[in-house]
């Protein structure tokens, strides 16, 4: 078999760029380890730019998005036992919308089967091979257990945070920058009416809160806790405790329902570079990884994939390498300004377990310069509703 471009992996970056690609002419093929069913089951982010919305509603896949969807056009940062407002849209014009990550997918790969496209769900074994050649191969036993030789012009590294295309990049070449953070978030669905028109981002001494909606009967809310924690060993009760603890003040409190999800997930911040090596390019967390506080994940996903489109386009109408060549630099710069702000609203809000009086008193007086002018206010609006595309 032979395909133009090889995708390895069907969330976001996968699935988007195989979307690209088609709508320049260039065929793909995405090859995805887990099923279709599994992938539309899972819960993940919530927050689309407004930039990945338009580009989603410019591709034919954001009528769901923008329909179902909610548009917020602010946050609010709760502390001191206070809600102060961010107007995204009165500082910058923008917003961004609560539609969750499966709901994109499903979406996505609706609209690529409809116009014929090879997604391969279910393979197993998938390897890469050749990358530094001129036709890398990307092998894999499809779902039927038949095994596949995929030969490629190029292979898009797009399969996440444990996939195995970054690491067909050779550690003399690579560079890892890590960061673990010395907290978890516990993250929960209830079936409840939301608490609050807008998100609520909450700095208190016992730890950050984050207060989400899913729909108008669904609530997604997480807490700040060990990155160690167990999910079952909390009781309802014990939860919804924490987090009111967390939020309380001026009155507000949650409502709360019955909770039928929960988990707890790792917090950590990192980046490989070169994010291209022979034949291979890698796009979204594959490449890179942002602790949530910021909502970035999924939206730089789709920013690395509007680069590549771009790049590969212009190589294969006129056999150019550079625009293979500036991929890496390109994206790059966008994931270093969101490697940023992820970990600035991160240590903004969250609890450092060795932290000192003096840290809580920073983070206070950086919540108060946030919320009181508008220079801080106005860069997190832009940073939150997302930088231009491409
Ligand atoms: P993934 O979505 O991880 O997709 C990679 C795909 O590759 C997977 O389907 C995987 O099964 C497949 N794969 C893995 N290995 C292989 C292999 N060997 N062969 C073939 N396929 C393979 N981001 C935001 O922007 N906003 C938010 O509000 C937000 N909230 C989040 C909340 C939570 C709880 C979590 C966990 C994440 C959140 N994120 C958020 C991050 C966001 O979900 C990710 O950044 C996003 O999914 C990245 O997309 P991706 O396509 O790069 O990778
Ligand atoms: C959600 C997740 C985030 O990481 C965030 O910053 C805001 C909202 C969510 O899942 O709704």
């Amino acid at each position: 078999m032979r395909t133009r471009v090889g995708i390895v992996g069907a969330g976001p970056a996968g699935l988007v760029l195989s979307h690209l690609l088609a709508e320049r002419g260039i065929d793909s093929v995405v090859v995805e380890t887990r099923s279709r069913e599994a992938i539309e089951r899972t819960i993940r982010a919530g927050v689309l730019e407004q930039g990945t919305v338009e580009l989603l509603t410019a591709m034919g896949v954001g009528a769901r998005a923008v329909a179902e969807g909610a548009r917020h056009e602010g946050i609010e940062l709760r502390f001191g036992g206070r809600g102060h407002r961010i107007d995204f849209t009165g500082l910058t014009g923008r917003a961004v919308w609560l539609y969750p990550q499966h709901e994109v997918l499903k979406d996505l790969i609706a609209a690529r089967l409809a116009s014929g496209a090879d997604l391969r769900f279910g393979a197993t074994d998938v390897e890469l091979r050749g990358i530094t050649s001129d036709e890398p191969v990307l092998s894999f036993t499809d779902a039927d257990g038949t095994p596949v030789h995929l030969r490629c012009d190029v292979i898009a590294g797009c399969d996440g945070s444990s996939g195995i295309s970054r690491r067909a990049i050779p550690d003399a070449v690579r560079t890892d920058y890590f960061r673990a953070y010395p907290f978890g978030w516990f993250g929960i669905l209830a079936e409840a009416p939301p608490s609050a028109k807008e998100l609520v981002y909450a700095h208190s001494e016992r730890g950050f809160a984050l207060i989400s909606t899913r729909t108008p009967q669904v609530q997604r809310m997480y807490f700040q806790c060990d990155p160690h924690e167990r999910a079952e060993d909390w009781s309802d009760d014990r939860i919804w405790a924490e987090l009111n603890a967390r939020v309380a003040g001026d009155g507000f409190s949650l409502a709360e329902g019955r909770i039928f999800d929960r988990g707890v997930i790792p917090m950590r911040s990192y980046v490989c570079e070169p994010m291209r090596h022979g034949r291979l390019f890698l796009a979204g967390d594959a490449a890179h990884v942002v602790p949530p506080t910021g909502a970035k994940g999924l939206n730089l996903a789709v920013a690395d994939v509007v680069v590549l489109a771009r790049a590969l386009e212009e190589h294969f109408a006129t056999g150019a390498t550079e625009p293979l060549d500036a991929y890496g630099p390109t994206a790059s710069r966008r994931v270093w300004r969101a490697q940023h702000f992820s970990w600035w609203m991160t240590s903004m809000l969250h609890t450092d377990p060795a932290g000192t009086p003096f840290d809580l008193k920073r983070q206070l007086g950086e919540l108060e310069l946030v919320t009181s002018g508008t220079a801080a206010a106005t860069h997190l609006a832009e940073a939150y509703t997302g930088w231009p595309l491409g």
